[in-house]
């Protein structure tokens, strides 16, 4: 039997039900349960150590949860992989890794290529296109560990785009990299919204919260706040995510208007 549209249309891109993660015993996340719709850009805010990489990561399965789980339109993870892209945070990356940025983004196309196939015409033509789509053509060639900062943020983003997933998790992709990237790279993540897909970026900067993101998950080692930007980006949500810090970037922001006379 199938689905009727409308019933697929209303079931989350992403559920967490129940979810606590540990390391060594030392509880980083604690009973997560959060539902988010499909076609939303979804910004992951807390502060340092607050569980956001490893939210993303036990939802890719890159770590395995004390208990709970997580669903992708209500399928469990291992029906759900080829749905999935990942941008990891740039420290965990190998960056000496001898790769050329061409084959770096071809990994992307692994997934649907499947074992002992080689990449045809239109996964090359595909790699290109999302190249030129990030502004890497021209270092198409060059070894990753050659690469700017900012240029090797977009060579791992054009990875997770040629994977043509439905659901993209990027952990600070605007880490190190300058504004026009940074709007480059936020252009590329409205043209995905548009397209139906949901996107979740980790993110660190609150004056850009309310800008770019439809959604916000809001973290400190358990779950503050979860909703629309709108409904739950406000000072209580942000003191209780950050404590003091918040009320520091309020009043930072404050000064900046009073500045530019705003
Ligand atoms: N592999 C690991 N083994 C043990 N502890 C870990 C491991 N990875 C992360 N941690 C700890 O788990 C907590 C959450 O880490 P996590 O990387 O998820 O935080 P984060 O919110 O992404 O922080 P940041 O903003 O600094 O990237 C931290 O206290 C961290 O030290
Ligand atoms: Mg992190």
């Amino acid at each position: 039997m199938t689905t009727p549209t409308k019933e697929k249309e209303s079931i989350p891109a992403l559920k967490i039900i129940d979810l606590t993660v540990n390391y060594d015993r030392t509880p980083v996340l604690w009973d997560i349960n959060l539902s988010i719709p499909k076609g939303k850009i979804v910004g992951i805010i807390g502060p340092n150590g607050a569980g956001k990489s490893t939210l993303i990561k036990t939802a890719m399965g890159l770590v395995t949860p004390l208990s709970g789980r997580c669903e992708f339109f209500g399928q469990p993870l291992a029906k759900s992989r080829k749905q999935l892209a990942y941008v990891p945070q740039k420290e965990s990356v190998d960056w000496d890794f001898p790769i050329i940025v061409k084959d770096l983004v071809m990994m992307g196309r692994y997934g649907s290529l499947g074992l002992f196939r080689w990449p045809k015409k239109a996964d090359k033509e595909i790699v290109n296109h999302y190249l030129d789509l990030v502004g890497l053509s021209a270092l198409s060639e060059r070894q990753i560990s050659q690469l700017s900062g900012g240029q090797q943020q977009r060579a791992f983003i054009a990875r997770a785009l040629v994977q043509q997933a439905d659901i993209y998790f990027l952990d600070e992709p605007f880490a190190g990299v300058d504004m026009a990237t940074e709007s480059a790279i936020m252009s590329i993540l409205r043209r995905l919204k548009d397209m139906g897909k949901t996107v979740f970026v980790v993110h660190h900067d609150l004056n850009t919260v309310e800008n770019y993101f439809d959604w916000v998950i809001m973290l400190n080692m358990r779950l503050i706040a979860h909703g629309s930007v709108a409904a739950v980006f406000n000072q209580d949500t942000l003191h209780r995510t950050y404590g003091k810090i918040a009320l520091f970037d309020e009043a930072l922001k404050l000064a900046q208007n009073k500045i530019t006379g705003m």
